[in-house]
């Protein structure tokens, strides 16, 4: 048998996560064939290597090393290295996985070539069209030929975008495949150890969305407002690189790095990260998975965001929507007990990367799945569930 030849499409920090489950269910399967492919959309070690060892990720097959750049610089130069990789060894199917700037390009890329595209974690829309992720959300399932999602809410937007629903599953989120998968690590790991935090007894900070770290009035208010959210629980706040270079043109550096009860550190690897997640009593953040994993956690998360992509974890998890002005409240509220606990929302199992398998079989090899695997929900399910709602 012919095997098919499968393109695993990485990125950046948040594609690591989602891609190495799907790693680890197919590369030894006589079926299929993969080939990972790492654009270098980032590269520092902690935001790149790091999450591949962590991960158990083998180095990629590929590496694009684009680098950083402006959006039409980055989109561009991935898609004219990826398209000279499709030349050398065209693949059978492209995944594709979140909402970067190569996910885009590497499927604008195939789309062209005719070459089928999946997109995993597909369907999510914050509305907001001034987010770049929601105009790569929008490209990417347009240009999809099987999109993978994780949460009812995204079925519904696609068939409101006239998608034909035999190229939707509903296959859970991929992000708690990981976090399953390295939770004997994460829970042995010796983070909050280090760095003397006592368990429940502080809160994780993470930042990097442009609308709120690129101009210096947002960051200089959520710069005062960290500081003082730390008089009453202690903080620590990985920096990405991107908050860190806008910190220090701002001026904000020297003032966060000497705040009392704040520690700034590094961005950290997936074990280390999760590990503080895990013992935080809340996490303030602007990024998308960590709505997601607290919400798995049942950990309060306060998103600094106007909207979000995420619904369910508002819905039905612990999130809640926040202005710099509204944390101090919010923190007193969580103190105090008054937070919903939330439940996890239905297919965020962990075996999110065996429906996703399975389905490729069936849609590209006519393999019918066996009963342990069929628990992907087809989209006329998901209708029923959204009448039901
Ligand atoms: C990107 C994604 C965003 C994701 C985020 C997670 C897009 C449009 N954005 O945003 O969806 O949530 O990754 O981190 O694809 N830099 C480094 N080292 C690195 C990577 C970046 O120093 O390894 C610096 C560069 O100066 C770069 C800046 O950070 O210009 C921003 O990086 P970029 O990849 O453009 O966007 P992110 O903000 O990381």
């Amino acid at each position: 048998m012919q095997r098919l030849r499968i393109d695993l499409i990485a990125a950046a920090r948040p594609n690591f996560m989602k891609v190495a489950p799907l790693f680890h269910a197919l590369h030894e399967q006589s079926w299929c064939r993969l080939r990972l492919v790492h654009t270098g959309q980032h590269y520092d070690e902690n935001m790149s290597e790091a999450f591949f060892r962590d991960l158990k990720l083998p180095p990629p097959d590929l590496h694009l090393g684009v680098g950083s750049g402006s959006h039409a610089k980055q989109t561009a130069n991935v898609m004219l290295a990826y398209e000279e990789a499709c030349a050398a060894d065209r693949p059978d199917l492209v995944v594709v996985v979140g909402d970067v700037n190569s996910t885009v390009a590497c499927a604008l890329v195939s789309t062209k070539l005719h070459i089928p595209v999946a997109h995993l974690e597909a369907g999510l829309r914050s509305g907001d069209r001034r987010m770049p992720e929601e105009i790569n959300r929008l490209v990417t399932d347009t240009l999809a030929d099987i999109l993978w999602t994780p949460s009812p809410d995204a079925d519904e937007h696609l068939a409101a975008e006239g998608v034909p629903p035999e190229k939707i599953t509903r296959v859970g989120n991929i992000m708690i495949d990981s976090y399953e998968l390295m939770r004997e690590r994460i829970d042995a790991a010796g983070e909050r150890r280090r760095l003397g935090l006592e368990n429940r007894a502080y809160a994780v900070v993470t930042l990097h969305r442009p609308s709120n770290v690129d101009a210096a009035a947002p960051l200089t208010a959520l710069v005062n407002q960290l500081i003082r959210m730390a008089v009453r629980l202690p903080l620590v706040f990985p920096v990405h690189p991107r908050t860190r270079k806008n910190l220090e043109a701002f001026g904000l550096w020297s003032k966060l790095a000497n705040a009392p009860n704040l520690q700034v550190i590094e961005p950290l690897g997936y074990v280390d990260f999760m590990s503080l997640v895990c013992g935080a009593h809340l996490t303030i953040t602007d990024s998308g998975g960590i709505q997601e994993e607290t919400t798995y956690l049942g950990i309060p998360c306060l998103t600094l965001r106007t909207t979000t992509e995420r619904p369910i974890t508002i819905t039905e998890g612990t999130n809640r929507l926040v202005t710099a002005a509204e944390l101090l409240p919010a923190l007193d509220e969580i103190l105090a007990g008054r937070w919903p606990r939330g439940r996890k929302p239905q297919l965020w199992d962990g075996h999110t990367a065996a429906r996703v398998a399975a389905d490729i079989r069936r849609r590209l090899l006519g393999v019918p799945p066996r009963v342990a695997e069929a628990t992907a929900v087809p989209v006329a399910a998901n209708r029923r569930t959204l009448g039901n709602a």
